[in-house]
């Protein structure tokens, strides 16, 4: 399996919530390596583009408006197989369809506020991490 990329955020509520450190040491005994980290508060601009592939759909709005809260912490991560590894850590977008034992499961309110970010596919995976990360930040 090929090592890949993915990019986690760390939503505002995680950090409203002070689970920071229960979501990274959770990903660190998954076996990801964190390439980098950071604390952003996000414009409205920079949500908005970030989520920019869900532009048409209902809650586009209410994601920016959610997004830009308060902080985030995007995080670089790097596995084999990264990807759908991480998806499968923090489970379905909807807590009550996620798997138990998931980070969405155990700590996420609903479909919206659901604590953690993942990308969806290995090439989007490498585009998110350079959203947020120069390949001076990224240490391997
Ligand atoms: P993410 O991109 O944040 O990892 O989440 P995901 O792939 O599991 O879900 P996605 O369909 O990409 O949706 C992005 C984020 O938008 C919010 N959302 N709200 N109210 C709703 O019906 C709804 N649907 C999605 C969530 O914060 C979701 O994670
Ligand atoms: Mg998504």
């Amino acid at each position: 399996m090929a090592l890949e990329r993915t990019l986690a955020i760390l939503k505002p509520d995680c950090i409203e919530k002070n689970l920071q450190g229960e979501v990274l040491s959770r990903l660190q005994k998954a076996g990801f390596k964190v390439l980098s980290m950071k604390q952003v508060r996000l414009t409205k601009e920079t949500a908005a583009a970030f989520y920019a592939v869900h532009k048409a759909r209902p809650f586009y709005g209410a994601l920016v408006e959610y997004m830009t809260s308060g902080p985030c912490i995007p995080v670089a991560l790097e596995k084999e197989n990264a990807v759908a590894d991480f998806r499968a850590l923090i489970g379905a977008t909807d807590p009550k369809e996620a798997a138990e034992g998931t980070i969405r499961k155990l700590f996420a309110e609903n479909k919206e506020r659901n604590i953690v970010h993942g990308s969806d596919s290995p090439e989007n995976g490498r585009i998110e991490v350079t959203f947020f990360f120069s390949e001076s930040e990224l240490v391997s």
